[in-house]
């Protein structure tokens, strides 16, 4: 069913409807580190560099509104430029029907593709739907940040999963 969902490298006029997207995930307050989006403008920028610099970004469309996103964006470091951290969301109504799947699979191909070695995540432990889709895809779990999140009083544990491209 999601077969009809266009997944498609970010453009610029996606931003709008990114932003919408990444705020609605963010006001759940329970699966990402924002509890609202960043100001669009900030969106803006974060996307134009994302597009400039290569980083794999996409998103899923319906009807020309974006309903998932996955992005990795690759360390700046040098001793670190090997690695990109990944972040994804799927807006209510999307999910658990193999969107999530599609989306991983296309940012991870392209991190492959652009010479990435590792992608890197956290994820709340409180997450077993985003943990068992990274394991699915591959990645294996590295360590337990204990009570790394703290989201209306409540301590999240936040583990560190990576996959390492062979
Ligand atoms: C996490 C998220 C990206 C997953 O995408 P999705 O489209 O809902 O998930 P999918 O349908 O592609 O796949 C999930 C897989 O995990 C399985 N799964 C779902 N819930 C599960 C659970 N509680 N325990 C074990 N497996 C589970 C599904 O059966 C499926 O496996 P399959 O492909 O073998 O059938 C999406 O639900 C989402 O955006 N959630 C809210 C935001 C979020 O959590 N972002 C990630 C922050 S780290």
């Amino acid at each position: 069913m999601t077969e009809t969902i266009a997944i498609e490298r970010i453009r610029e006029d996606h931003i709008e409807s990114f932003h919408e997207a990444l705020d609605t995930v963010s006001r759940e307050r329970k699966y990402l580190t924002f509890l609202e989006a960043p100001p669009l403008e900030a969106t803006r920028a974060f996307v134009q560099d994302m597009i400039k610099g290569g980083h794999p970004q996409v998103v899923a469309m319906v009807d020309g509104k974006v309903v998932g996103w996955c992005d990795i964006r690759r360390n700046a470091r040098e001793t670190h430029a090997h690695c990109g951290a990944l972040g994804m969301g799927i807006i209510p109504g999307y999910r658990d029907k193999g969107l999530g799947r599609r989306l991983i699979t296309a940012a991870l191909d392209l991190a492959r593709g652009s010479g990435l070695h590792r992608v890197e995540l956290h994820v709340h432990a409180d997450n077993p739907r985003a943990i068992a889709l990274y394991e699915k895809v591959g990645f294996v779990r590295e360590g337990v940040a204990r009570d790394a999140v703290k989201i209306d009083g409540r301590f999240i544990d936040a583990i560190q999963m990576a996959v390492i491209f062979g």
